[in-house]
């Protein structure tokens, strides 16, 4: 049995800011279900502390050069019962505030050591100098918080696990001063262009990229984009000179969270043929809203980060004219202060057909994916999306610009795919406010068309996004790191 630390700064429902939380929640579950031995590594913040359970201390780390004394504590992912190593440094991690920013949004100056920290010990437990008797084989570092981890194996003689990097927003690269690197315990030769170097700064991500034994990315079309220019911010090279090693694999989603006939968040729950319950969520949340309360309006629901990757600057644009059309709009999320700002006016002027909530809600997001009839995604680029499955799964077809991996899991509704089944949502290329605006009016014109629409709402609903394939893909990835390990020059 393949034994794999799954190295992460998020997982739900413990620690969520993203995606990522969601996959580290429901990925290694799946690995498990599949005969991988995965344990889960994460940094002890007080919001895990605080839902962990019972855990008990397995080791103690008192002289890794640079870094503050820390300790490892075994416990169980609530939910899913998959084994959990929590890394207790208080004076870097026992902090209020999320797991990268202080309370005002601005990033913990000590990040380079914070995070530093979590690669060297998941390293650690990778060579025979783990104080630890379960010895990965292979560690699966995620995103540049753990992209350290490479670089460590690389230079560590006693090491024994390979390497596996998976790129979940490469717009996210953890770039620093390079003095960072006398406090991270790593050589000098670490920092050159073969190695952690990135136009004068020290990169977490590319350090990982660099090192690693496999590269993955979170969908088929994002491992092909982020090999170019236009979405490669400045990795393109490194990732194109690597693509032998390098799979893109497309997320799943947690079925049992993610389903309306068992969601504890939703007012009334619903399946296929039993769409009932549909209705009432849609008019709970008008309600609860302040929208004009009425179940033909067409509702359009967001639940997002607020930032330049979404592209909702250009859905606020188009935003009084989708009330002409007489559409209704509701808003979760945050990020952006000018567009929090933004979204807040709109709502200030239409209060009856635009509602705009700023801030994280795990229970309202559930609500507008029942309640919504339309899911509204037009990133500028990603990596893969969660929403678009979650909105498909509860019978509201997503709208998106057709990138990373929304390309890959939405069919455009035409006549055609309609009729051969493939049909899932409403596809537009060209990021413009105008190809929004026209892709939004042609799905309302279906929603208003209630044959065309039950059958694609069906369509939606009928599709398998359970994370066994994508989990045994992963598999194979950690198989090709044993077998073909990296030998960089
Ligand atoms: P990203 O990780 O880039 O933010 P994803 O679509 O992969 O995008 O995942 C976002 C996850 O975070 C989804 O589960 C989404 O529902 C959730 N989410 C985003 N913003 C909020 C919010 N304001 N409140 C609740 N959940 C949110
Ligand atoms: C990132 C990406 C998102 C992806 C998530 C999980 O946050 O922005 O597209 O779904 O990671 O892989």
């Amino acid at each position: 049995m393949i034994k794999v630390l799954f190295a992460t700064s998020e997982v739900a429902p413990l620690i969520k800011t993203g995606g990522l939380a969601d996959v580290s929640g429901a990925l290694p579950a799946a690995l498990r279900a599949i005969g991988v031995d995965v344990r889960v590594l994460i940094p002890g913040y007080p919001q895990v502390w605080a839902q962990v359970g019972a855990v008990q201390s397995i080791a103690e780390f008192t002289h890794l050069a640079g870094f503050p004394a820390s300790r490892l504590f075994l416990g169980t992912i609530p939910n899913n019962d998959v084994p959990l190593l929590i890394l207790d440094c208080p004076v870097l991690f026992q902090r209020n505030g999320g797991p990268y920013q202080n309370p005002t949004g601005s990033d913990w100056e000590d990040n380079p050591l914070r995070f530093g920290l979590l690669s060297k010990v998941a390293a650690l437990l990778g060579s025979d100098n783990s104080p630890i008797e379960w010895i990965p084989d292979v560690v699966h570092c995620n995103d540049w918080q753990t992209g350290l981890v490479p670089a460590y194996l690389h230079f560590d003689p006693a090491a024994r696990a390979r390497s596996v990097m998976t790129v979940h927003n490469l717009a996210f690269q953890g770039n620093f001063a390079p003095p960072t690197l006398s406090t991270l315990g790593l050589p000098a030769q670490s920092f050159g262009v073969n190695g952690a170097e990135f136009y004068g700064h020290f990169s977490f991500l590319k350090a990982g990229l660099f090192f690693a034994d496999q590269l993955t990315t979170v969908s088929p079309t994002y491992a092909q984009e982020i090999q170019q220019a236009a979405l490669g911010f400045g990795m393109q090279g490194l990732l194109h000179t690597r693509a032998a090693d390098f799979t893109g694999i497309l997320n799943g989603i947690d079925m049992d969270e993610w389903n309306p006939a068992t969601d504890h968040h939703l007012p009334a729950h619903y399946k296929m043929g039993k769409m009932t319950g549909k209705k009432v969520n849609k008019v709970a949340l008008q309600t609860q809203l302040g929208l004009t309360v009425d179940e033909t309006i067409p509702l359009l629901g967001v639940v997002s980060r607020l930032t330049h990757q979404k592209g909702l600057d250009l859905l606020l644009e188009i935003a009084p004219r989708l009330t002409e059309l007489s559409a209704q709009l509701v808003i979760l999320g945050s990020g952006d202060a000018g567009m929090q700002q933004t979204a807040r006016d709109l709502a200030a002027q239409y209060p009856d057909k635009i509602a705009v909530k700023i801030g994280f809600s795990e229970t309202l997001s559930h609500q507008i994916e029942a309640g919504a009839d339309l899911f509204i995604m037009p990133s500028r680029f990603e990596p893969c999306g969660l929403n678009q499955f979650y909105s498909q799964r509860y019978g509201t077809p997503p709208v998106v610009h057709a990138t990373g991996g929304l390309a890959d899991s939405v069919v455009d509704c035409t006549a055609e795919t309609l009729k051969d089944g493939t049909a899932s949502g409403f596809v537009f290329n060209g990021m413009t406010a105008e190809n929004l605006y026209q892709t939004i009016a042609r799905a309302i014109s279906v929603y208003q068309d209630s044959r065309k629409w039950q059958t694609l709402r069906k369509l939606c609903m009928n599709k398998d996004f359970r994370w066994e394939t994508s989990a045994e893909a992963y598999r194979q990835v950690y198989i090709s790191a044993l077998e073909n390990p990296r030998s960089p020059e």
